[in-house]
């Protein structure tokens, strides 16, 4: 086996890929009103075979890729996901699996160990059963979530939970951050809602109000003084939405740059959402992977600088936050070479007020009135 430490101090100096998401499958047992899957999921039907996955996974660690991330949709759903995670760790990946837990046992847990799969975080959708079950449209999803979440940890990994925040569960935090702490939690990713895919749909049921965000991060900040005081290790991430911030973040470390997600079908893409841009993104099918990188109009499109409009063009920051995220300015504005309207100096940063607003108003209606992602709609908008 490679030595996975050494390749990845070589590799940040050559521009190749560190970074791997394979998205396994858009099937998944949950209807998460969030979900970043594309809207049109169920009109990609063939995925890749597992022969073309362990194909992919040999040229993504030849061409110097030594994270992997396993996720989907659900990849539990595949079968041949043990089999992978084994060809993986051979090649010498350091590999991930992000989970809904749906799909996971105790003998499913030990497989993975066995292949050796180095780390798998679970997602929690909230503390309150209900809410959860409303999120993720599924009345026993989170019971199994949190019997998994403890047989993980009871199989030696560390714990690490996931919880998407929004306006319907962020006012939980408190009771939320006590069930990872009860859980035996080592990390809480507490990841305000990216609003992308079924959550651009969903975007003014979801955006949080500025006061909501502000109690939530005095939460946690209380939190961590509570666990340092009570010398308890459990790592508090808080990730603030974009829209609440005035400039934007540098989107997957800059556009082909160092990540690069495997959809189902084999398309090659710079980020998770990247489907939602008007272009045409190569599939692993048709070319190698190491000509997508490096060669594709796709990947080259937005490196570098020469393709930024103004402000970006001129301004001092567009080396920290290339312009920002490209799936986002077309999102709000119809054009991906736009800048993101996150940055407070776009024409377009009303958008960004106005959505505040509309968070502000508080007539984002109930949980229960989020469109949830299912195929009946998904269909639906592969159509339009
Ligand atoms: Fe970044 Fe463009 Fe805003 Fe400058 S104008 S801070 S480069 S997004
Ligand atoms: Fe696609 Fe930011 S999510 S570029």
């Amino acid at each position: 086996m490679t030595d996975r430490t050494d390749t990845a101090t070589i590799n940040a100096h050559s521009g190749a890929p560190l970074w791997l998401l394979a998205e396994l499958t858009y099937r998944c047992p949950l209807q998460c009103a969030y979900c970043s899957n594309p809207l049109d999921f169920a009109g990609v039907r063939e995925e890749l075979t597992t022969a073309e996955w362990l194909d992919l996974l040999a040229q993504a660690r030849e061409m110097g890729a030594v994270q992997l991330g396993f996720s989907g949709g659900e990849p539990l759903v595949r079968q041949d996901l043990e089999q992978l995670v084994a060809e993986a760790r051979r090649l010498g990946f350091y590999t991930n699996l992000i989970t809904s837990a749906q799909g996971l046992d105790e003998a499913r847990i030990a497989a993975l160990r066995e292949a050796g799969l180095d780390h798998i975080q679970i997602s929690l959708q909230a503390s309150d059963p209900d809410v959860a079950a409303a999120v993720a449209g599924s009345a026993k999803a989170h019971a199994r979530k949190l019997a998994m979440a403890r047989a993980v940890k009871a199989a030696g990994y560390p714990m690490v939970l996931n919880v998407v925040l929004h306006r319907h569960n962020i006012d939980q935090l408190d009771a939320i951050i006590a069930l990872c702490d009860e859980l035996g939690a080592d990390a809480v990713e507490l990841a305000n809602c990216q609003l992308y895919g079924w959550a651009h749909l969903n975007r003014a049921g979801l955006l949080p109000s500025r006061e909501q965000l502000e109690a939530a991060e005095a939460t946690t900040g209380r939190w961590r003084t509570r666990l340092a005081e009570r010398g308890r290790a459990m790592d508090l991430l808080f990730v603030v939405p974009d829209y609440y911030n005035d400039r934007p973040k540098a989107c997957m470390g800059g556009w082909g740059s160092i990540f690069m997600t495997v959809a189902p079908d084999g398309a090659v893409l710079p980020c998770h959402s990247a489907r939602l841009l008007p272009m045409t993104f190569p599939s692993v099918r048709d070319r190698p992977l190491r000509e997508i990188w490096y060669d594709s109009e796709a990947f080259n499109r937005y490196r570098g600088d020469a393709w930024m409009q103004e402000p970006c063009r001129s301004c001092d920051e567009r080396h920290r936050d290339v312009g920002g995220c490209r799936c986002q300015a077309y999102l709000l504005t119809g054009d991906p070479d736009a800048t993101d309207p996150v940055c407070s100096l776009s024409p377009n940063h009303h958008l960004i007020e106005a959505a505040r607003r509309e968070a502000e108003d508080g007539a984002a209606g109930t949980v229960g009135a989020l469109t949830p992602r299912n195929v009946h709609e998904s269909r639906i908008f592969c159509r339009s």
